[in-house]
Protein backbone atom coordinates (compact mmCIF):
# COMPACT_ATOMS: atom_id res chain seq x y z
CA UNK A 1 0.00 0.00 0.00
CA UNK A 2 1.65 3.19 -1.41
CA UNK A 3 1.26 6.10 1.33
CA UNK A 4 -1.29 8.10 -1.08
CA UNK A 5 -3.88 5.08 -1.08
CA UNK A 6 -3.35 4.87 2.54
CA UNK A 7 -4.24 8.44 2.48
CA UNK A 8 -7.26 8.02 0.65
CA UNK A 9 -8.38 5.71 2.78
CA UNK A 10 -7.68 7.61 5.94
CA UNK A 11 -9.03 11.20 4.55
CA UNK A 12 -12.61 9.86 3.85
CA UNK A 13 -13.61 9.26 7.33
CA UNK A 14 -13.46 12.87 8.53
CA UNK A 15 -16.85 14.74 8.17
CA UNK A 16 -19.71 14.58 10.10
CA UNK A 17 -22.74 16.36 9.25
CA UNK A 18 -25.11 16.38 12.47
CA UNK A 19 -28.81 17.57 11.54
CA UNK A 20 -30.40 20.46 13.67
CA UNK A 21 -33.83 20.28 15.15
CA UNK A 22 -34.38 23.08 12.35
CA UNK A 23 -34.11 22.31 8.72
CA UNK A 24 -33.33 25.79 7.99
CA UNK A 25 -30.19 24.92 9.64
CA UNK A 26 -27.89 22.69 10.28
CA UNK A 27 -24.80 21.85 12.51
CA UNK A 28 -21.62 20.89 10.33
CA UNK A 29 -19.12 18.84 12.28
CA UNK A 30 -15.54 18.96 10.57
CA UNK A 31 -12.66 16.91 12.08
CA UNK A 32 -9.07 17.77 10.89
CA UNK A 33 -7.45 14.32 11.85
CA UNK A 34 -3.62 13.98 13.08
CA UNK A 35 -2.93 11.11 10.81
CA UNK A 36 -0.24 8.53 11.42
CA UNK A 37 1.38 7.84 8.76
CA UNK A 38 4.08 4.99 8.16
CA UNK A 39 7.84 5.56 9.11
CA UNK A 40 9.24 6.30 5.77
CA UNK A 41 10.59 3.28 3.94
CA UNK A 42 11.74 1.58 0.72
CA UNK A 43 9.85 -1.23 1.28
CA UNK A 44 5.93 -1.18 0.44
CA UNK A 45 4.04 -1.57 3.88
CA UNK A 46 2.69 -4.94 4.17
CA UNK A 47 -1.07 -5.79 4.24
CA UNK A 48 -1.37 -6.08 7.89
CA UNK A 49 0.73 -3.58 9.23
CA UNK A 50 -1.30 -1.01 6.70
CA UNK A 51 -4.30 -2.41 8.88
CA UNK A 52 -3.02 -1.70 11.61
CA UNK A 53 -2.01 1.52 10.54
CA UNK A 54 -5.54 2.20 9.78
CA UNK A 55 -6.88 0.71 12.73
CA UNK A 56 -5.08 3.21 14.82
CA UNK A 57 -6.18 5.76 12.92
CA UNK A 58 -10.00 4.50 13.26
CA UNK A 59 -9.46 4.65 17.01
CA UNK A 60 -8.34 8.40 17.20
CA UNK A 61 -11.53 9.12 14.71
CA UNK A 62 -14.06 7.16 16.92
CA UNK A 63 -13.59 9.66 19.92
CA UNK A 64 -13.80 12.60 17.69
CA UNK A 65 -16.98 11.24 16.13
CA UNK A 66 -18.78 10.40 19.38
CA UNK A 67 -17.75 13.63 21.43
CA UNK A 68 -19.36 15.54 17.78
CA UNK A 69 -22.40 12.95 18.05
CA UNK A 70 -23.04 14.27 21.31
CA UNK A 71 -24.02 17.82 20.11
CA UNK A 72 -27.48 17.55 18.48
CA UNK A 73 -28.57 13.06 15.71
CA UNK A 74 -24.95 11.72 14.11
CA UNK A 75 -25.77 11.70 10.39
CA UNK A 76 -25.51 8.96 8.61
CA UNK A 77 -26.12 8.99 4.67
CA UNK A 78 -29.31 8.10 4.81
CA UNK A 79 -30.38 8.52 1.81
CA UNK A 80 -29.28 7.14 -1.82
CA UNK A 81 -25.90 7.91 -3.17
CA UNK A 82 -26.26 8.79 -6.73
CA UNK A 83 -23.23 8.43 -9.20
CA UNK A 84 -24.77 9.73 -12.33
CA UNK A 85 -23.31 10.08 -16.08
CA UNK A 86 -20.07 10.91 -14.72
CA UNK A 87 -18.67 8.15 -12.39
CA UNK A 88 -16.75 11.06 -10.21
CA UNK A 89 -20.17 13.49 -9.63
CA UNK A 90 -21.64 11.88 -6.03
CA UNK A 91 -24.37 14.24 -4.63
CA UNK A 92 -27.33 13.44 -1.86
CA UNK A 93 -30.20 14.74 -1.15
CA UNK A 94 -30.97 14.96 2.42
CA UNK A 95 -33.75 16.96 4.78
CA UNK A 96 -31.21 20.17 5.00
CA UNK A 97 -30.31 20.47 1.41
CA UNK A 98 -28.21 18.91 -1.37
CA UNK A 99 -24.44 17.67 -0.95
CA UNK A 100 -21.70 16.57 -3.38
CA UNK A 101 -18.20 15.12 -2.51
CA UNK A 102 -15.36 16.02 -4.67
CA UNK A 103 -11.60 15.50 -3.44
CA UNK A 104 -8.58 17.02 -3.14
CA UNK A 105 -7.19 18.42 -6.76
CA UNK A 106 -10.32 18.32 -7.86
CA UNK A 107 -10.96 21.93 -6.65
CA UNK A 108 -8.90 23.60 -9.27
CA UNK A 109 -10.90 21.99 -12.35
CA UNK A 110 -14.52 22.16 -13.58
CA UNK A 111 -15.30 18.83 -13.34
CA UNK A 112 -16.58 17.54 -10.88
CA UNK A 113 -16.47 20.89 -8.88
CA UNK A 114 -18.24 23.37 -10.82
CA UNK A 115 -20.42 21.09 -12.57
CA UNK A 116 -21.69 19.73 -8.62
CA UNK A 117 -22.87 23.80 -8.44
CA UNK A 118 -23.70 25.20 -11.64
CA UNK A 119 -25.53 21.54 -12.80
CA UNK A 120 -26.46 19.34 -10.04
CA UNK A 121 -26.90 22.70 -7.67
CA UNK A 122 -25.87 21.45 -4.59
CA UNK A 123 -26.16 23.85 -1.50
CA UNK A 124 -22.82 22.42 0.53
CA UNK A 125 -19.72 20.33 -0.29
CA UNK A 126 -17.83 17.65 1.69
CA UNK A 127 -13.86 17.96 0.69
CA UNK A 128 -12.00 15.34 2.38
CA UNK A 129 -8.39 16.18 1.14
CA UNK A 130 -4.50 15.76 2.20
CA UNK A 131 -3.76 19.23 1.33
CA UNK A 132 -0.46 20.59 1.49
CA UNK A 133 -0.05 24.53 1.98
CA UNK A 134 1.53 26.24 -0.97
CA UNK A 135 1.97 30.30 0.11
CA UNK A 136 0.53 33.12 -0.94
CA UNK A 137 -2.39 31.65 -3.13
CA UNK A 138 -2.73 28.11 -2.53
CA UNK A 139 -3.03 27.57 1.71
CA UNK A 140 -5.99 25.06 2.34
CA UNK A 141 -7.90 27.31 4.22
CA UNK A 142 -7.20 30.61 2.07
CA UNK A 143 -8.05 28.84 -1.02
CA UNK A 144 -11.02 26.76 0.09
CA UNK A 145 -13.21 30.05 1.95
CA UNK A 146 -12.31 31.76 -1.48
CA UNK A 147 -13.88 28.88 -3.09
CA UNK A 148 -17.04 28.87 -0.79
CA UNK A 149 -17.58 32.91 -1.28
CA UNK A 150 -16.92 32.18 -5.32
CA UNK A 151 -19.14 29.67 -5.83
CA UNK A 152 -21.67 30.52 -2.94
CA UNK A 153 -22.21 27.10 -1.70
CA UNK A 154 -21.16 25.73 2.08
CA UNK A 155 -18.05 24.03 2.13
CA UNK A 156 -16.90 21.69 4.89
CA UNK A 157 -12.91 20.73 4.32
CA UNK A 158 -11.50 18.11 6.18
CA UNK A 159 -7.65 18.10 5.85
CA UNK A 160 -5.62 15.76 7.47
CA UNK A 161 -3.11 17.20 10.24
CA UNK A 162 0.56 16.36 9.37
CA UNK A 163 2.48 20.04 9.80
CA UNK A 164 5.80 18.08 8.83
CA UNK A 165 3.86 17.62 5.23
CA UNK A 166 2.83 21.00 5.66
CA UNK A 167 -0.95 19.39 5.97
CA UNK A 168 -2.85 21.41 8.05
CA UNK A 169 -5.96 23.88 7.75
CA UNK A 170 -9.73 22.56 7.84
CA UNK A 171 -12.91 24.52 8.14
CA UNK A 172 -16.59 24.98 7.73
CA UNK A 173 -17.25 27.94 4.91
CA UNK A 174 -20.41 29.31 4.20
CA UNK A 175 -20.92 31.96 0.98
CA UNK A 176 -20.64 34.82 2.79
CA UNK A 177 -17.81 34.19 5.42
CA UNK A 178 -15.90 31.30 6.87
CA UNK A 179 -17.97 29.71 10.09
CA UNK A 180 -15.08 28.00 11.46
CA UNK A 181 -11.42 27.64 10.58
CA UNK A 182 -8.60 25.61 12.12
CA UNK A 183 -4.63 26.39 11.11
CA UNK A 184 -2.35 24.45 13.14
CA UNK A 185 1.53 23.77 12.72
CA UNK A 186 2.67 23.88 16.01
CA UNK A 187 1.13 20.75 17.50
CA UNK A 188 0.58 16.99 16.85
CA UNK A 189 -3.14 17.36 17.72
CA UNK A 190 -6.49 16.64 15.84
CA UNK A 191 -8.89 19.57 15.73
CA UNK A 192 -13.08 19.09 15.82
CA UNK A 193 -14.97 21.74 14.24
CA UNK A 194 -18.07 23.09 14.84
CA UNK A 195 -20.34 25.17 13.25
CA UNK A 196 -24.38 26.16 12.33
CA UNK A 197 -25.25 27.06 8.70
CA UNK A 198 -27.68 27.76 6.30
CA UNK A 199 -29.43 24.28 4.55
CA UNK A 200 -29.74 26.24 1.60
CA UNK A 201 -27.42 29.32 1.32
CA UNK A 202 -29.14 32.97 -0.12
CA UNK A 203 -28.51 32.68 -3.54
CA UNK A 204 -24.86 35.46 -3.54
CA UNK A 205 -25.35 38.33 -5.91
CA UNK A 206 -24.53 38.12 -9.39
CA UNK A 207 -20.63 39.64 -9.77
CA UNK A 208 -20.00 40.77 -13.11
CA UNK A 209 -15.89 40.63 -12.30
CA UNK A 210 -14.94 43.23 -14.95
CA UNK A 211 -17.30 45.62 -14.49
CA UNK A 212 -15.72 48.03 -12.05
CA UNK A 213 -11.98 47.62 -13.47
CA UNK A 214 -13.22 47.89 -17.33
CA UNK A 215 -14.15 51.42 -16.91
CA UNK A 216 -10.50 52.39 -15.09
CA UNK A 217 -8.40 54.45 -17.24
CA UNK A 218 -5.05 54.16 -15.49
CA UNK A 219 -1.99 55.87 -16.21
CA UNK A 220 0.59 53.38 -17.45
CA UNK A 221 3.20 53.05 -14.93
CA UNK A 222 5.08 50.55 -17.09
CA UNK A 223 8.27 51.43 -16.09
CA UNK A 224 8.41 50.51 -12.79
CA UNK A 225 7.36 47.08 -13.20
CA UNK A 226 9.32 43.95 -12.73
CA UNK A 227 8.92 40.20 -12.97
CA UNK A 228 8.62 37.88 -10.18
CA UNK A 229 7.28 34.22 -10.13
CA UNK A 230 5.06 32.59 -7.91
CA UNK A 231 4.77 28.89 -7.80
CA UNK A 232 6.19 28.44 -11.42
CA UNK A 233 4.05 31.60 -13.39
CA UNK A 234 5.86 34.39 -13.84
CA UNK A 235 3.74 38.00 -12.26
CA UNK A 236 4.20 41.41 -13.64
CA UNK A 237 4.63 43.29 -10.03
CA UNK A 238 4.50 47.05 -9.10
CA UNK A 239 5.96 47.97 -5.80
CA UNK A 240 3.47 49.89 -3.50
CA UNK A 241 5.54 52.86 -2.23
CA UNK A 242 3.14 55.18 -0.27
CA UNK A 243 1.07 54.94 2.73
CA UNK A 244 -2.12 55.09 0.40
CA UNK A 245 -2.34 55.05 -3.41
CA UNK A 246 -3.97 53.89 -6.69
CA UNK A 247 -2.18 51.19 -8.26
CA UNK A 248 -2.61 49.63 -11.59
CA UNK A 249 -0.73 46.78 -13.90
CA UNK A 250 -1.20 44.77 -16.27
CA UNK A 251 -0.50 41.09 -18.20
CA UNK A 252 -1.99 40.30 -21.57
CA UNK A 253 -5.73 40.74 -21.10
CA UNK A 254 -5.63 41.25 -17.61
CA UNK A 255 -5.16 44.50 -15.62
CA UNK A 256 -5.52 44.50 -11.78
CA UNK A 257 -6.39 48.11 -10.00
CA UNK A 258 -5.82 48.47 -6.53
CA UNK A 259 -6.67 51.51 -4.31
CA UNK A 260 -5.39 51.28 -0.06
CA UNK A 261 -4.60 52.94 2.93
CA UNK A 262 -1.73 51.98 5.39
CA UNK A 263 -2.17 52.94 8.80
CA UNK A 264 1.98 53.07 8.29
CA UNK A 265 4.33 52.56 5.79
CA UNK A 266 6.74 50.33 7.40
CA UNK A 267 10.74 50.32 6.08
CA UNK A 268 11.40 47.04 6.74
CA UNK A 269 8.17 46.02 4.87
CA UNK A 270 7.57 46.16 0.68
CA UNK A 271 4.15 45.28 -0.67
CA UNK A 272 3.73 44.91 -4.44
CA UNK A 273 0.37 44.90 -6.57
CA UNK A 274 0.70 41.72 -9.09
CA UNK A 275 -1.13 40.11 -12.37
CA UNK A 276 -0.39 37.19 -14.21
CA UNK A 277 -2.60 35.75 -17.25
CA UNK A 278 -1.72 32.60 -18.96
CA UNK A 279 -1.30 29.02 -18.30
CA UNK A 280 -0.01 26.99 -15.39
CA UNK A 281 2.08 24.16 -16.63
CA UNK A 282 3.73 22.93 -13.56
CA UNK A 283 2.25 20.00 -11.65
CA UNK A 284 -1.25 20.39 -13.69
CA UNK A 285 -2.39 22.03 -16.38
CA UNK A 286 -4.89 25.12 -15.96
CA UNK A 287 -5.60 28.41 -16.71
CA UNK A 288 -5.09 31.46 -14.35
CA UNK A 289 -5.63 35.38 -14.45
CA UNK A 290 -4.46 36.34 -10.60
CA UNK A 291 -5.04 40.03 -9.43
CA UNK A 292 -2.76 40.12 -6.31
CA UNK A 293 -1.82 42.38 -3.52
CA UNK A 294 1.06 40.43 -1.56
CA UNK A 295 3.83 40.87 1.34
CA UNK A 296 7.12 40.10 -0.05
CA UNK A 297 9.24 38.13 2.21
CA UNK A 298 12.45 40.50 2.25
CA UNK A 299 12.52 43.97 1.44
CA UNK A 300 14.73 42.65 -1.94
CA UNK A 301 12.32 42.42 -4.68
CA UNK A 302 13.44 39.63 -5.43
CA UNK A 303 11.83 37.75 -2.93
CA UNK A 304 7.90 39.18 -3.93
CA UNK A 305 5.58 35.94 -4.42
CA UNK A 306 7.97 33.16 -2.42
CA UNK A 307 5.87 31.88 1.07
CA UNK A 308 6.05 34.19 3.71
CA UNK A 309 4.19 33.85 7.10
CA UNK A 310 4.02 36.74 9.07
CA UNK A 311 3.33 40.77 8.25
CA UNK A 312 3.45 43.53 10.47
CA UNK A 313 1.69 46.39 8.23
CA UNK A 314 -1.73 46.82 9.00
CA UNK A 315 -4.26 48.29 6.30
CA UNK A 316 -7.35 50.51 6.95
CA UNK A 317 -9.14 49.75 3.41
CA UNK A 318 -8.28 48.04 0.47
CA UNK A 319 -9.63 47.60 -2.90
CA UNK A 320 -8.90 45.15 -5.71
CA UNK A 321 -10.48 44.63 -8.98
CA UNK A 322 -9.49 43.42 -12.25
CA UNK A 323 -10.83 42.84 -16.16
CA UNK A 324 -11.41 39.16 -15.76
CA UNK A 325 -12.44 37.29 -18.68
CA UNK A 326 -14.38 34.88 -16.69
CA UNK A 327 -17.09 34.43 -13.92
CA UNK A 328 -15.47 31.89 -11.93
CA UNK A 329 -12.88 34.10 -9.66
CA UNK A 330 -12.24 33.36 -5.74
CA UNK A 331 -11.67 36.02 -3.24
CA UNK A 332 -8.80 35.25 -0.85
CA UNK A 333 -7.75 37.28 1.94
CA UNK A 334 -5.52 36.25 4.39
CA UNK A 335 -3.51 37.68 7.43
CA UNK A 336 -0.15 37.58 8.79
CA UNK A 337 0.38 34.06 11.24
CA UNK A 338 -2.40 32.29 8.47
CA UNK A 339 -5.22 33.54 9.38
CA UNK A 340 -8.52 34.21 7.91
CA UNK A 341 -10.73 37.26 8.00
CA UNK A 342 -14.14 36.66 8.82
CA UNK A 343 -16.38 39.56 7.81
CA UNK A 344 -13.71 42.02 7.18
CA UNK A 345 -14.25 42.11 3.37
CA UNK A 346 -17.33 41.91 0.60
CA UNK A 347 -17.50 42.06 -2.76
CA UNK A 348 -19.32 44.35 -4.81
CA UNK A 349 -21.61 43.22 -7.81
CA UNK A 350 -19.05 45.48 -10.11
CA UNK A 351 -16.07 43.14 -8.74
CA UNK A 352 -14.73 45.01 -6.26
CA UNK A 353 -13.09 42.92 -3.54
CA UNK A 354 -13.12 45.55 -0.40
CA UNK A 355 -12.24 45.73 3.16
CA UNK A 356 -15.31 46.59 5.09
CA UNK A 357 -13.50 47.93 8.24
CA UNK A 358 -9.66 48.18 8.88
CA UNK A 359 -8.10 45.14 8.86
CA UNK A 360 -8.15 42.91 12.84
CA UNK A 361 -4.23 42.01 11.67
CA UNK A 362 -1.40 42.73 8.95
CA UNK A 363 -2.08 41.43 5.48
CA UNK A 364 -0.17 38.64 4.41
CA UNK A 365 -2.16 38.39 0.83
CA UNK A 366 -5.71 39.89 -1.00
CA UNK A 367 -5.98 37.73 -4.22
CA UNK A 368 -8.82 37.56 -6.94
CA UNK A 369 -7.66 34.20 -8.22
CA UNK A 370 -9.05 33.62 -11.71
CA UNK A 371 -9.72 30.52 -13.35
CA UNK A 372 -10.73 30.10 -17.19
CA UNK A 373 -11.47 26.53 -17.72
CA UNK A 374 -11.89 26.92 -21.63
CA UNK A 375 -8.46 27.96 -21.67
CA UNK A 376 -6.76 24.64 -20.18
CA UNK A 377 -4.60 22.83 -22.42
CA UNK A 378 -5.82 19.54 -21.36
CA UNK A 379 -8.39 18.95 -18.94
CA UNK A 380 -7.42 17.46 -15.20
CA UNK A 381 -4.42 17.03 -16.11
CA UNK A 382 -2.01 16.34 -13.36
CA UNK A 383 0.69 14.60 -13.55
CA UNK A 384 2.14 13.34 -10.28
CA UNK A 385 -0.35 13.99 -7.18
CA UNK A 386 1.65 13.18 -4.71
CA UNK A 387 4.46 15.74 -5.45
CA UNK A 388 2.45 18.81 -4.42
CA UNK A 389 -1.45 18.72 -3.19
CA UNK A 390 -3.59 15.82 -3.64
C1 LIG B 1 8.21 4.42 13.47
O1 LIG B 1 9.46 4.20 14.07
C2 LIG B 1 9.49 4.46 15.48
C3 LIG B 1 10.94 4.31 15.96
O2 LIG B 1 11.52 3.16 15.39
C4 LIG B 1 8.52 3.52 16.21
O3 LIG B 1 8.52 3.78 17.60
C5 LIG B 1 7.14 3.74 15.64
O4 LIG B 1 6.23 2.82 16.22
C6 LIG B 1 7.13 3.58 14.13
N1 LIG B 1 5.82 3.97 13.62
C7 LIG B 1 5.10 3.22 12.80
C8 LIG B 1 3.80 3.81 12.40
O5 LIG B 1 5.47 2.14 12.38
C1 LIG C 1 -32.87 15.46 -4.96
O1 LIG C 1 -34.10 16.15 -4.90
C2 LIG C 1 -34.37 16.87 -6.09
C3 LIG C 1 -35.59 17.75 -5.86
O2 LIG C 1 -36.54 17.12 -5.06
C4 LIG C 1 -34.55 15.86 -7.22
O3 LIG C 1 -34.85 16.53 -8.43
C5 LIG C 1 -33.27 15.07 -7.38
O4 LIG C 1 -33.42 14.07 -8.36
C6 LIG C 1 -32.87 14.43 -6.08
N1 LIG C 1 -31.51 13.91 -6.23
C7 LIG C 1 -31.11 12.78 -5.69
C8 LIG C 1 -29.67 12.46 -5.86
O5 LIG C 1 -31.86 12.04 -5.09
C1 LIG D 1 -19.84 43.22 -17.32
O1 LIG D 1 -19.46 44.55 -17.33
C2 LIG D 1 -18.84 44.96 -18.55
C3 LIG D 1 -18.33 46.38 -18.37
O2 LIG D 1 -19.29 47.18 -17.76
C4 LIG D 1 -19.86 44.85 -19.67
O3 LIG D 1 -19.26 45.23 -20.91
C5 LIG D 1 -20.30 43.40 -19.77
O4 LIG D 1 -21.32 43.27 -20.75
C6 LIG D 1 -20.83 42.92 -18.42
N1 LIG D 1 -21.05 41.48 -18.51
C7 LIG D 1 -22.21 40.93 -18.21
C8 LIG D 1 -22.28 39.45 -18.34
O5 LIG D 1 -23.16 41.58 -17.84
C1 LIG E 1 -7.56 56.96 -5.37
O1 LIG E 1 -8.69 57.08 -6.20
C2 LIG E 1 -9.85 57.47 -5.49
C3 LIG E 1 -11.02 57.40 -6.44
O2 LIG E 1 -10.71 57.96 -7.69
C4 LIG E 1 -9.64 58.87 -4.93
O3 LIG E 1 -10.78 59.29 -4.20
C5 LIG E 1 -8.43 58.84 -3.97
O4 LIG E 1 -8.15 60.13 -3.52
C6 LIG E 1 -7.22 58.26 -4.67
N1 LIG E 1 -6.21 58.06 -3.65
C7 LIG E 1 -4.95 58.43 -3.83
C8 LIG E 1 -4.03 58.20 -2.65
O5 LIG E 1 -4.53 58.90 -4.86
Amino acid sequence: MTMSQLLGHVAILFFCVLKASSLHTFTAAVYEHAVILPNATLIPVSHEEALLLINQNLDLLEGAITSASKQQNLFLGEDEFNAPKEPEVVTFNTTFGKFGIFTCFDILFHDPAVTLVKDFHVDTILFPTAWMNVLPHLSAIEFHSAWAMGMGVNFLASNLHYPSKKMTGSGIYAPDSPRAFHYDMKTEEGKLLLSQLASHPHPTAVVNWTSYASGIEAPSMGNQEFKGTIFFDEFTFLELKGVAGNYTVCQKDLCCHLSYRMSEKRSDEVYVLGAFDGLHTVEGSYYLQICTLLKCKTTDLHTCGDSVETASTRFEMFSLSGTFETQYVFPEVLLSEIQLAPGEFQVSSDGRLCSQKPLSGPILTVTLFGRLYEKDSSPNAFSDPMAQII
